[in-house]
């Protein structure tokens, strides 16, 4: 039943992506079309048709394109299937197997260098088992492609499948022969043998790799010596070994520029557990090809549309990091891509990094606008680097080879201190006698063969899906506006597949921490959830929301987890819940609690979050035994969660509207990051000019509600705002906002506030008798302001979510310099100068409320002081242009 759902959802994603693919052909012409492209599905005898193209069958008569080739022996090569078909598509579902060499030769193709792939998929063949196929492959009896491979060894779990691409040149009048030889036998009753699924021979355009000893422009950096130039010449191979696009999801070889190359994901596998943001243009814009940095056909426009960086409010300092595994003894051409389109990075100078591989320095100044000239430009760099073995021993070994981008020294100047990277590619070049060969991997242990759908299912709910799509393509053809929203689903169809390869990770790494990668929604079965919660036993209950129940569990072990389950019942049909989850998965921020999955089978509906250590704020503020927080530890986690609702408001695609923001809904992990949660299942708010509101039914939490939303239903982005200005005050006065049996004067909060403030009583009664003392007047001066601004009656003259972010970091520095102070004036200069440092890469605003009408009140401090506000200021002048652009926020 699940099950069905499942895949009914499938089908639907499948078809949808197949429309847009259709309109993708119509509507947009390919950037190269190759003039050979030829896929073979060998021991095939049809021709398939997959990802837009056709694969042929290597025993149909194709002589024109290519022949089949194999010595007269007693042990003729079979055609053959994998004998446990699960779930797989061509050019998986068939076999060449042979005990005796057998060559695919290809007819006098082309004169431009051609990709040659080649497809494996290990399994048992009849009676042939994985563990006995060894085999090389040559290219002309002139390249060694591999030699002594088993590509069983390559896998990670049962059912996965290999590729390995090359780029080769040969001569124009040269025919292409690709050599399959198994290795020598020995046991004459248990012999090695030889397999292939598939080949590609695609040509590329003559200097998308190779070099162009023409074009002056072209330079390729070898970091073995002093940054000396190098060339690829066409006499070499060279193998790629990764190709990766930085920050979303995978590009699948039909969304190619024409060459059908797979561009991967950087995580899990190749980023560092350390992730960064991932950030992505808002692809209303398109790529400038016109200052010819690159050919448009250089890479997909989704791969520098993409990109991962510190992100703007980052504060840690370290290198951001891929590692991959290589062969060492070997030389490697690693192409970098990159692309500005942060609308808040215009000129040289904006954002300058640096960049090392392998620990070598690449770049110590890297800068994209220096670089492309503009934003909205691609371009790439070439660098070649030799890998030796860790002992310098002739010996191949397997060893990492690394990437790391890093802020610029403090001594250096840029505007921003962050760093960005859209996608890498990675070439083994072949060696002084054209090999590439190098180490099986040691062996992975296999798990138990999971079992999917059978392919004569698969193959026929492929069937039916392809005639529903052709006819919907006739009657659709026409809504091209569909593509959006096909797109976004596609991508999210993509973070459905990666369940596989975390739980691998996982499994691999035997620990992980309990942040799932940034891109990930998993789905959890039934089972896996009643296992975590001992079947929703009341013990494991940690909360009790308008929407259901929170439990604590545990998944895959050991990692704790919250899991939200809706309310059986709930107004939430399927339709709504698949859309808030594919919008939550895309909204990741260190102050937000993360979703790592979902479930819904039957009536269920659940959501899984990371698990907060020390659970809410208000925790910490009354009602409870633990140590009261300091005033700057407050300030901490009251700026985090600022910026993580500045986030729902302004910094992706659409404006989310909180609409429950209270201190029970600010949570705290175990070092005390503030993370906003429960901003699921809220609804998108208003994204043009027209609407300014939504009117729904009242919901939020009493004693938090902005008096223009509960009297006229009126739910704009300030209705956040106010209710997190009621936060700001319980966090000061350690009280809840409502206390129905105290002084009628003092029942609510915010209107003893309002009260106290209009009759010039002095607040600090109302101050919290713990952070009393360590509050200075100043602070708290702008600290209430700022609260009143916030409880505003009328919603338009509240301060925006950004402006209440600036006011918080302006008053955590006061904070933090009357600290100095105290602590006798220590480092001055070096902090003062962090501090500005901090303030240039963390407010990014144009807030002017708390700063312009205060900064008079801060002209007598010490001149320490007035030089980080004139400072501030001045960096709000520069911000404020970015930011008039707020109302037309970009995604991430
Ligand atoms: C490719 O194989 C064919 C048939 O065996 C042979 O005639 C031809 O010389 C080979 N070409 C090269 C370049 O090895
Ligand atoms: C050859 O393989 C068979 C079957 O696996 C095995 O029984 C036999 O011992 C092997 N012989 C040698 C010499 O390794
Ligand atoms: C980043 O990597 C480089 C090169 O390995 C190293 O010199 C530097 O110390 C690293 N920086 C940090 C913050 O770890």
């Amino acid at each position: 039943m699940a099950n069905s759902i499942n895949k009914k959802l499938y089908t639907k994603i499948t078809l949808l992506s197949l429309l847009f693919l259709f309109f993708f052909l119509v509507a947009k012409s390919i950037a190269y079309s190759p003039d050979f492209s030829l896929a073979i599905g060998c021991g095939s005898s049809t021709n398939t048709t997959l990802d837009k193209r056709i694969w042929v069958g290597d025993n149909i008569d194709n002589k024109n394109l290519f022949t089949f080739i194999e010595q007269k022996t007693t042990n003729p090569s079979l055609k053959t299937s994998p004998s446990s078909a699960s779930n797989i598509e061509i050019p998986y579902t068939t076999a060449r197997i042979s005990l005796s060499s057998f060559t695919y030769s290809f007819s006098t193709i082309t004169s431009s260098p051609v990709f040659v792939r080649l497809h494996f998929y290990p399994t048992s063949y009849q009676n042939f088992e994985p563990s006995k196929a060894f085999f090389s492959v040559e290219v002309n009896n002139k390249i060694t492609l591999l030699k002594n491979f088993n590509p069983s060894l390559w896998i990670h779990e049962d059912g996965e499948k290999i590729t390995k691409e090359y780029c080769i040149q040969i001569k124009s009048n040269e025919k292409l022969n690709i050599t399959f030889i198994p290795a020598n036998n020995i046991n004459q009753s248990n012999p090695y043998y030889a397999f292939i699924n598939g080949i590609e021979v695609v040509s590329m355009p003559s200097f998308l790799y190779y070099t162009n000893l023409n074009d002056p422009k072209y330079y390729l950096k070898s970091l073995d010596f002093d940054n000396t130039n190098y060339q690829v010449l066409n006499d070499k191979a060279l193998e790629t070994v990764y190709r990766v696009n930085v920050g979303e999801s995978q590009v699948p070889p039909g969304d190619d520029t024409g060459m059908f190359r797979n561009w991967d994901n950087d995580f899990p596998r190749y980023l560092e557990k350390q992730y960064p943001q991932s950030i992505s243009s808002d692809f209303k814009h398109h790529l400038n090809y016109e200052n010819n940095t690159i050919q448009n056909y250089t890479a997909p426009e989704v791969v520098y549309l993409t990109a991962r960086s510190y992100g703007q409010y980052a504060t840690e300092e370290y290198n951001v990091t891929w590692n991959f595994e290589v062969d060492s003894n070997f030389t490697y051409m690693v192409r970098l891509h990159f692309c500005e389109f942060d609308p808040n990075i215009t000129n040289k100078g904006d954002r300058a990094f640096q960049i090392f591989i392998v620990n070598s320095m690449a770049e110590e100044n890297a800068d994209v606008i220096r670089w492309s000239g503009s934003r909205m430009v691609p371009v790439h760099k070439d660098y070649t680097v030799s890998i030796n073995s860790e002992e310098g021993s002739s010996q191949i070994e397997r060893v990492n080879l690394s990437l790391k981008l890093q802020q610029l020294p403090k001594t250096m100047f840029t505007k921003y201190r962050d760093v960005t990277l859209n996608g890498i590619e990675i070439f083994k070049i072949s060696d002084k006698n054209n090999n590439f060969f190098g180490l099986n991997p040691k062996p992975f242990i296999l798990s138990p063969t999971e079992q999917g759908l059978p392919t004569e299912q698969s193959k026929k709910s492929t069937i039916v899906i392809v005639v529903v799509v052709v006819v919907s393509c006739l009657m659709l053809a026409s809504v091209i506006g569909v593509i959006v929203f096909v797109r976004r689903r596609r991508r999210f169809e993509s973070h459905v597949e990666e369940m596989d390869e975390s739980s691998w990770t996982k499994k691999k790494e035997g620990e992980v921490s309990s942040s799932l990668p940034s891109h990930l929604c998993r789905y959890f079965t039934i089972t896996e959830i009643r296992a975590a919660t001992n079947n929703f036993d009341d013990i494991f209950i940690i909360g009790v929301g308008g929407f259901g129940n929170v439990y604590k569990g545990y998944i895959d072990g050991d990692i704790p987890v919250a899991i939200k389950r809706l309310k059986p019942g709930s107004q939430q049909g399927i339709n709504e819940f698949m859309n808030e989850i594919e919008l939550l998965s895309q909204l990741r921020h260190i102050h937000l609690v993360s979703l790592i999955g979902y479930c819904n089978e039957g009536e269920e509906m659940i959501l899984v979050y990371d698990f907060m250590q020390r659970g809410t704020l208000r925790e910490y503020l009354y009602g409870s035994d633990n140590e009261p927080l300091t005033w700057k530890k407050r300030l901490e986690i009251l700026l985090g969660a600022a910026r993580g609702l500045h986030y729902l408001h302004a910094g992706v695609k659409h404006n989310i509207i909180h609409r429950d923001v209270k201190s029970t809904n600010i949570l705290l992990d175990e070092k005390w990051v503030a993370k906003v949660s429960d901003f699921g299942l809220s609804k998108v708010g208003p994204t043009g000019m027209s609407i300014t509101h939504v009117s729904t039914v009242v919901k939020g939490s009493l004693g938090y509600l902005d008096p223009e939303y509960y009297l006229r239903q009126r739910l704009t982005l300030k209705s956040d705002v106010y209710s997190f200005g009621v936060v700001l005050l319980e966090v000061l006065c350690a009280r809840p906002p409502l206390v129905r049996s105290s002084e009628k004067k003092k029942a609510s909060l915010v209107v003893w506030f309002q009260k106290c403030y209009n009759e010039g009583v002095i607040i600090e009664e109302m101050v919290d008798p713990f952070i009393k003392d360590s509050i200075t007047s100043e602070c708290l001066k702008c600290y209430c302001q700022m609260v009143l601004s916030c409880l505003h009656d009328d919603g338009n003259q509240r301060m925006s979510m950004s402006d209440v972010v600036g006011a918080l970091e302006f008053a955590l520095q006061l904070e933090m310099s009357e600290e100095d102070t105290k602590s006798g004036w220590t480092h001055e200069k070096e902090k003062s100068e962090e501090r500005q440092q901090v303030s240039q890469f963390t407010s990014e605003d144009g807030s002017d409320v708390c700063f312009t009408s205060s900064s008079d009140d801060y002209g007598s401090q010490t001149s320490k002081v007035s030089t980080i506000s004139a400072s501030t200021e001045d960096q709000h002048l520069l911000y404020a242009t970015v930011f008039s652009e707020i109302g037309n926020p970009r995604a991430r």
